[in-house]
């Protein structure tokens, strides 16, 4: 990717750089962040978003609260509960906490080599991101060689969502420079249209076809035989490749699996957590009853209603067809293999 190209989230020598998710599609407004009170405020609001980018804001988010802690002159104390605000803004995407900690084994070495690790974790998310969009695209056209491809997506999961290029997007992306997409259904992804706003924008500005549907379409479309292969992200993949993602993704992975349509999972391996053993170990973040009462600033539920409004669903391993890392194209099975052989200590 050139240097001059749009990113979600970059470092400018003294301060963070965030595309203000929330304006778009309207406006495309920069967020300037060097506190960890706006960078909190920004994660929680979904200024920044996506769980490859929030593995950033997380990596960048140390190196904000050690500079601050040196300007203000905090105690050791202070400065570690501004990073773990950092690391708890958001429960699901294990890449927030992931960036925090990984960063954070460099303080013996101080603030810049911690900064050194953050710039190389956002080289190495968007160098991934690469590699997994060729292994989801060779995985597809093994399958379809003949013809373009007809995808469903669920909520952003493109250059917006992640350091650069993105994942499920970036398979779509890759398909698209070896001219085989036909069409992209992108689900609009309530309640805070992820879909319609952010993925739509990003296949707009890459002249790739798309169709906005309300997330109910989904299954119908897959039933339909409108859709070849359905296509998501993750914010958090278990070691038994249960797959967290936004809410509705079970759905589609369901009338996929009815239809005979394969379901892909694609992310970096920074969302695999083999700590969490199976779906059933994540916190799943639920978020503000007016996200689903009010349709923009428009009461849209009576008064007396009270809402439910998870963030994130699981989709068991079992409606996975390949889950798709810069590893490869591995099936949930074969993943939890390899991440067991990797956890068995030779005798
Ligand atoms: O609430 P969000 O917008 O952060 O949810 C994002 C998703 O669910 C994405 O699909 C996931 O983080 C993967 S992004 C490459």
């Amino acid at each position: 990717m050139a240097d001059d190209e749009l990113r979600a989230i970059t470092w400018e020598g003294d301060h963070v750089r965030l595309i203000d998710q929330t304006r778009l599609p309207g406006e495309l407004v920069m967020l300037d962040i060097d506190e960890v009170d706006p960078l909190v405020d920004a994660i929680a609001r979904l200024a920044v978003r996506g769980a490859p980018a929030l593995g950033a804001a997380g990596a960048l988010g140390v190196v904000v609260a050690l500079r601050q802690a040196e300007r203000e002159g905090w105690d050791d104390a202070t400065r570690d509960a501004a990073i773990t605000r950092v690391r708890d803004a958001r429960p699901t995407a294990i890449n927030l906490a992931w960036g925090v900690d990984r960063v954070l084994a460099q303080l013996p070495h101080g603030t810049e080599a911690v900064l050194a690790d953050a710039l190389a974790l956002i080289r190495e998310d968007e160098e991934a991101n690469r590699a997994l969009g060729r292994a989801g695209a060779d995985w597809i056209q093994q399958r379809i060689p003949d013809r373009p491809i007809r995808v469903l997506t669920h909520c952003n999961t493109g250059m917006l969502a992640t350091t650069a290029w993105g994942t499920a997007l970036g398979i779509v992306r890759e398909l698209a420079t070896r001219d085989a997409i036909e069409l992209v259904y992108v689900d609009e992804t309530r309640p805070l249209l992820q879909g319609a706003r952010l993925t739509a924008w990003e296949l707009a500005e890459e002249g790739i076809a798309h169709r906005v549907q309300v997330d109910g379409a989904a299954a119908s479309t897959i039933l339909r035989g409108m859709v070849d292969v359905a296509i998501i992200g993750a914010d958090r993949i278990a070691a038994n490749g249960d797959t967290a993602n936004k809410i509705g993704s079970v759905g589609v992975a369901l009338a996929c699996a009815d239809a005979g349509v394969p379901f892909l999972v694609a992310a970096p391996a920074s969302t695999v957590d083999p700590a969490t053993r199976s779906g059933e170990e994540i916190e799943i973040e639920e978020r503000a009853a007016e996200e689903v009462t009010f349709f923009a600033s428009d009461r849209t539920a009576p008064e007396a209603s009270p809402a439910f409004n998870p963030a994130f669903d699981v989709t068991p391993a079992r409606l996975i067809s390949a889950i798709v890392t810069e590893v490869g194209a591995e099936t949930p099975a074969e993943l939890a293999a390899r991440l067991d052989a990797a956890l068995t200590v030779p005798a």
